[in-house]
């Protein structure tokens, strides 16, 4: 979704700019612009399109301004055009702004303005933003601080989500930044500071960062920056180091960013269990500290997640029931905040999101505190909003994931709750420790499960080579192999736009079989061994009506029945999709190859969905 970043230093802006917003174009957008600080006046370039549309733009190699603030839009209200793309001006063009997220009460405002005299270039809520400042700014006529003031009180006017960066044509040497419900993060030089929505735009210039809490604004000059919470009381924040590698959010030689993360899943999943699990050891999450009496407390858990973290809650549910005997529900956050659900003191609510900045996970994290459950965040980014809100954070560790499509996210999700699963069983004694043990030592050999999976990817990609022009492929599998099905499936619709459905094997013949004909394309799931020979029966009856079949498997199956079977490692069926869903990432990646379109920003689709 839309991204912003923001430079005010001694270096000339444009260029630190344009090279932030290069580094967003992963999170989707439809147009792009920046404005900086010209010799007393505010310039403001922009359009509709890719990001490398602004070099083309007029004037803009002779831009020298030392202050500047940049947007890539993601169409909400108004089509992707030039008058719609941010920054956005007041009508006295003395203020600029660029915003992330929804005004909700924008059509109030917007009348408000009109009747006040001003009027509207754009059909965009943002719009408002600058005028409201300037109707603020000059009724304070003679006050201290009017920039700051004015950007406070016209915050206090809005409903809904915003990140903001604001430039003052009088004020040339401060920019004032605010945020609520959108994310927000202030990078810090020499000399020089740095904003920006996602940390990868502007890691290659500062490792230390300041993290703006809702309802915060700030206010920065080249050399200084002074924050305030919502009521404008002065307040301090603590400087963070955020140690991630500039090279993890480069290619690295790898084409597309997807096919990195794939690859990097050896990786990504060593740093998950990090020093939470060692061999003969138990599982460590110090930091969330429950004793057996807080875990008796609780009669039911919900995972509460949106797309592929969801997914991962849904394979880790049946582990979660089997050792720790409570009910499991896993939601999908845009369905649970408005449903009303059933949670009080005794609930434990797990809300999963790699960019910890999903709008509808932590609204609905928000509801469930509100209802006195006990919640944990599980997220990849340090210091996301919903890390804010929890009652208690656990990171994945997976490092920055830049495509769109989410790889190893997902992967290091399963197996952070599986290690917190495992976690719980051992704290409250729930489960027999042979079977706890058996995880934990499969757990520990992922790593190189992982890497044999990838070893060789010729046959997933002469099957895509073969099945690319497909308008239909389903996904077939029981258990937890069912799960996978549902995020190989998602994976395929994202980047590849042919149409696919997973469904549980035992339900075909309940409804979905009367979509089988001749020719189809259709993908078995069978790693769980006490469910194998049933899904090989549903798979025969898609055989008998014509499907083509490529099989994901560890078991001893007959594989002349099919036109291609891709074998994994064995392990334990409970952490099996880490392993499974590898071959399938594969598979979808080298179709969106195959058809030629861009794998890691997919049409409509961004990385983090900071709106409703
Ligand atoms: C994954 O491939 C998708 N792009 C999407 O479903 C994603 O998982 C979902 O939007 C949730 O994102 P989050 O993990 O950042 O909350």
């Amino acid at each position: 979704m839309c991204g912003i970043v923001g430079y005010i230093g001694t270096k000339k802006a444009s260029p630190i700019l344009i090279d932030g917003l290069l580094k967003l174009e992963y999170r989707g957008y439809d147009s792009a612009g920046i404005s900086t600080m010209e010799h007393g006046y505010l310039s403001n370039m922009k359009d509709k399109g890719r990001v490398k549309n602004l070099y083309n733009l007029e004037g803009i190699d002779s831009l020298e301004g030392t202050i500047g603030i940049a947007h890539t839009r993601w169409a909400t209200h108004g089509k992707p055009a030039k008058e719609n793309s941010h920054p956005h001006m007041d009508n006295s063009n003395s203020f600029s702004v660029v915003h992330n997220g929804i005004i909700e009460n924008y059509q109030e405002l917007r009348e408000f303005l009109t009747n006040n005299g001003y009027h509207f270039l754009s059909q965009t809520d943002t719009e408002i933003i600058p005028n409201l400042i300037h109707y603020y700014y000059t009724k304070l006529e003679g006050s201290n601080d009017k920039f700051l003031q004015a950007v406070h009180q016209a915050c206090g006017d809005l409903k809904g989500s915003y990140a903001i960066e604001v430039l003052c044509k009088d004020e040339p040497e401060t920019m004032i930044v605010a945020r609520k419900d959108s994310p927000l993060v202030i990078g810090v030089g020499k000399e020089e500071n740095y904003v920006s929505s996602d940390i990868p735009a502007i890691l290659s210039y500062t490792k230390d960062f300041y993290l703006l809490n809702d309802g915060d604004l700030a206010k920065l000059s080249n050399t200084d920056i002074s924050f305030y919470d919502s009521s404008l009381t002065p307040i301090t924040k603590e400087l963070k180091n955020i140690d991630w590698d500039v090279s993890a959010c480069e290619k690295d030689g790898y084409e597309d960013f997807m096919l990195k993360e794939i690859y990097e899943q050896p990786k990504s999943i060593r740093e998950t269990i990090g020093s939470r699990l060692k061999k003969n050891e138990k599982v460590n999450f110090e930091d969330i500290g429950f004793t057996k009496e807080t875990l008796s407390k609780f009669n039911k858990i919900y995972l509460v997640a949106c797309g592929t973290a969801m997914h991962a809650g849904l394979a880790v549910k049946p582990l979660l029931e089997r050792l720790c005997h409570i009910p499991v529900i896993v939601d999908i956050a845009s369905e649970f905040r408005y449903r009303e659900p059933l949670i009080d003191a005794n609930t434990l609510c797990i809300y999963i999101s790699q960019s910890g900045e999903t709008a509808d996970t932590i609204a609905a994290l928000k509801l469930s505190k509100k209802q006195g459950a006990t919640t944990i965040a599980i997220s990849n980014v340090i210091g996301s909003s919903i890390t804010r809100e929890a009652d208690f954070t656990i990171y994945t560790h997976a490092g920055p994931e830049i495509a769109v499509a989410s790889t190893k996210a997902y992967t290091s999700q399963i197996t952070l709750l599986t290690l917190l699963t495992l976690y719980f069983a051992e704290v409250s004694e729930s489960a027999p420790t042979d079977v706890i043990s058996d995880i934990k030592d499969e757990l520990l050999l992922l790593p190189e499960k992982i890497t044999e999976v990838l070893k060789d990817d010729s046959k997933i990609k002469e099957f895509a080579h073969k099945v690319y022009e497909e308008k239909d492929i389903f996904f077939l599998g029981r258990g937890t192999d069912y799960t996978v099905s549902m995020e190989a499936s998602l994976k395929l619709k994202e980047i590849s736009y042919i149409h696919s459905e997973a469904y549980a094997a035992g339900e075909l013949k309940h409804g979905p079989i009367a979509l089988i004909e001749n020719g189809i394309t259709v993908i078995g799931i069978l790693t769980d061994p006490t469910l194998v020979e049933k899904s090989v029966s549903n798979l025969q009856e898609v055989i008998t009506r014509g499907a083509k079949t490529l099989i994901v498997t560890n078991q001893e199956i007959n594989q002349t029945n099919y036109d291609e079977v891709i074998t994994i490692p064995n392990t334990n069926p409970f952490i099996s999709p880490i392993l499974s869903i590898i071959p399938l990432q594969l598979f979808s990646y080298y179709i969106s190859k195959e058809k030629g379109l861009d794998v890691d920003k997919p049409r409509n689709l961004a990385k983090s969905v900071t709106v409703e």
